[in-house]
């Protein structure tokens, strides 16, 4: 696991407005299947370049992959997740989002996953920005055995400290 294939990203962060909604739709391996108007407006990538593409596309040097683990955690045990993520524009900007993926279905069979991202509060960010930088930084001097154990210990330290689960810590933010 390394941050070598993640492009750098500009200190420039644009904020999403209370009645944005940035969805997208993946089949089961995270390759990009709907995108709707706003996910186009705020990312820069017209829904050309997203569809048809890795969902890791808009993925920021500023996220641990300890969140990410939660993530697919979550995922694959067909289960929602909430989350605070900050995402990387075609310009090399940033928005940070707050964001819900739940599994659907057909015919009782999982078709993929289906994601919902709206503006995060400030008192939020004020929380999470220093967490997820504490991630970071594990992660980059961890050996690779260690990163991920490391880095999801700093997490949970955070939730247990005054929460019970995970999605009652990110949702009380
Ligand atoms: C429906 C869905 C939506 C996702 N949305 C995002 C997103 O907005 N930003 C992001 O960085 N990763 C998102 N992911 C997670 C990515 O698939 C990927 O796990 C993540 O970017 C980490 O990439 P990496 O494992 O290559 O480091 C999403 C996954 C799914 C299934």
């Amino acid at each position: 696991m390394s941050f070598a294939n993640i492009a750098p990203s500009t200190t420039n962060e644009v904020r999403l407005r209370e009645d944005d909604f940035i969805v997208s739709k993946t089949d089961t391996d995270s390759t990009i299947t709907y995108v709707n108007k706003a996910f186009c407006d705020v990312s820069g990538y017209s829904e050309a370049e997203l569809i048809g593409k890795s969902h890791d596309i808009v993925r920021n040097d500023l996220m641990p992959h300890g969140v990410y683990n939660l993530l697919w955690e979550h995922l694959q045990a067909e289960e929602e997740f909430f989350g605070y993520i900050v995402n990387r524009n075609k310009d090399g900007s940033c928005y940070w989002t707050l964001i819900n993926v739940t599994p659907f279905y057909e015919n009782d069979k999982l078709e993929g996953y289906f994601a919902v991202r709206r503006c995060p509060s400030e008192s939020a960010l004020k929380v999470i920005k220093p967490l997820y930088k504490k991630m970071c930084d594990i992660e980059r001097t961890a050996s690779p055995e260690q990163l991920l154990p490391l880095s999801s210990s700093i997490l949970w330290q955070a939730i247990t400290k005054e929460y019970q689960t995970y999605a009652e810590f990110v949702l009380s933010l």
